[in-house]
């Protein structure tokens, strides 16, 4: 089939390289011309598993980049819009991207066109959507409309694209449902899942379509990023009681998570969510309650317990290094989570302003996000490392801000001989208390009792330093909540 795209941002970007990938062909608008260029070069803009090797595969066949939405809509039989919905101040979404896209599809529509609503939008946009292209003068039998949204989690985005849990189609005639099931087709059918050059994944492929009314899987959309981000906030804190009573929560979320009616999944305690989804997509559904005559303060609730959380760990840096100021830390991690280069609403960039504010240097390393975060910060404030050793010499901590899979396979022994005091807090729960113990580390972590280093462990690990490493001597090690 062809198929349009309008917005190149991750998800824009992904969809239509999974698009091609499936066999559609496909040609995708970016207004941005900086960004233009490296797609039309066949490279990707962001950070994301998957997504490069897709680019290469089908740029400049089955995947063509353009600035203009005139060629796209000429081309495609159905267009996906995937335009950024920023929040407004007052937390409700801001469309005056998808408006633009909306006027711009309404000039160029020639034959029958199905409008996809991707983005994540409010209830009732599709309904909008349909009045301002009739308003537009697009004749209601030249088009239909239909919201199809996104679960696609940065990092895993292409992944969780072609190896869907579930399909939500809302649509409101049988043209465009149509449409739809023949683009997830080569899914649905089985049929990609059968080619030896599929993206391969664990995940099996059983594809449950679930079709309904548009109003319906905007609903849908909303509720799940809302009730994920609940769980989030609800283990945070749990975790927080675990700390004053002395319990342990990953231990906690095993017991939680073993029933199937709870699951394990986003149960992970922490320095609590970011990005530019959670959010972004709790303030607009909370806005979108209150419109609708409904005080929906769970989710105040949920935003609350999430800032807190950042506070929380600042709180506990501050516990452990006394007094900040003048101290130099180390950080690991940047990126609002592992596997992305994006940082929007990162906690991981929310607790380094906090704690340089109050003072303390930072040598940062973060395996994608360190061009973005250079924008952010003060080169005064933070130096950015070249690999996770190098941040770590002479820092009075280190601190464990994103769960990036290679910060949890770290060398202890030369963590503890890198750092000027061994005192790590981390806000992932990357590693066992009891490592750390043994290795010689003190050990401060969400929802678990701290651990100080094993004195033995600490003499031998000291005695067998490297020369390169050694800038810590046995003498004076603090324990943990002294100062250096
Ligand atoms: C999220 C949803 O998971 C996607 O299904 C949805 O499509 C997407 O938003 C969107 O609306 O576009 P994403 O923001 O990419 O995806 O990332 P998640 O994997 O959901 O993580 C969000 C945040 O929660 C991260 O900061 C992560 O570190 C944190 N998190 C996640 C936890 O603190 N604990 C957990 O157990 C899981």
């Amino acid at each position: 089939m062809n198929i349009g795209v309008v917005g190149c941002g991750y998800v824009g970007l992904v969809t239509a390289a999974c698009f091609a990938e499936l066999g559609h062909s496909v040609v995708a608008a970016e207004c941005d011309a900086s960004k233009l260029r490296i797609l039309q070069k066949g490279q990707s803009p962001i950070h994301e598993r998957d997504l490069p090797g897709l680019l290469r595969r089908h740029s400049g066949a089955r995947l063509q980049f353009r600035q203009s939405i005139a060629e796209v809509v000429q081309h495609a039989q159905v267009v996906f819009i995937c335009v950024g919905t920023p929040a407004l101040h007052n937390g409700e979404s801001d469309l005056s991207h998808v408006d633009a896209a909306v006027r711009e599809i309404s000039r160029c529509v020639r034959s029958h066109l199905l409008v996809v609503e991707k983005s994540t939008v409010p209830v009732r946009t599709c309904a909008a959507i349909r009045r301002a292209m009739i308003l537009n003068g697009v004749s209601p039998d030249l088009f239909s409309v239909a919201c199809n949204p996104e679960f696609l989690r940065e990092g895993t985005a292409v992944r969780d694209f072609l190896y869907p849990d579930r399909i939500v189609i809302g649509v409101g005639d049988e043209r465009a449902q149509r449409l739809l099931n023949r683009v997830y087709r080569p899914l649905t059918s089985g049929k990609y899942y059968r080619r030896c050059d599929r993206i391969p994944s664990g995940s099996s492929a059983s594809i449950r379509i679930i079709e309904t009314s548009p109003e319906t899987a905007e609903l849908i959309k909303h509720a799940a990023n809302a009730f994920l981000a609940m769980k989030i906030s609800f283990i945070n804190a749990v975790a927080t009681i675990a700390e004053s009573v002395g319990a342990d929560i990953g231990e906690i979320c095993t017991g939680l998570g073993s029933d199937a009616r709870i699951g394990s999944a986003f149960l992970n305690a922490g320095i609590g969510f970011g990005g530019s989804c959670f959010p972004k997509d709790l303030y607009a559904f909370r806005a979108l309650a209150d419109k609708a005559g409904y005080r929906f303060d769970l989710i105040s609730e949920v935003i609350r317990i999430n800032d807190d959380q950042r506070v929380r760990f600042v709180e506990k840096v501050r516990m452990a290094l006394s007094p900040l100021r003048g101290k130099h830390i180390a950080v690991l991690g940047l990126s609002f989570k592992g596997g992305t280069d994006d940082i929007r609403e990162s906690p991981a960039v929310e607790v380094l302003r906090r704690l340089i504010h109050e003072g303390v240097t930072v040598a940062a390393f973060d395996p994608a996000a360190m061009i973005r975060a250079r924008k952010e910060f003060p080169e005064a404030a933070v130096r950015f490392a070249a690999d996770p050793y190098k941040a770590m010499i002479d820092a009075d901590a280190l601190l464990i801000l994103t769960e990036w899979p290679e910060f949890a396979a770290l060398d202890l022994s030369r963590v503890r001989n890198l750092l000027r005091s061994p005192i790590v807090l981390d806000g992932r729960n990357l590693y066992s208390p009891s490592q750390m113990k043994t290795a010689g580390l003190d050990y401060t972590s969400v929802g678990r009792p701290p651990v100080l280093a094993d004195s033995t462990q600490t003499e031998s690990v000291a005695l067998t330093s490297s020369a390169d490493d050694a800038s810590w001597t046995t003498g004076g090690r603090p324990s943990l909540g002294t100062a250096t």
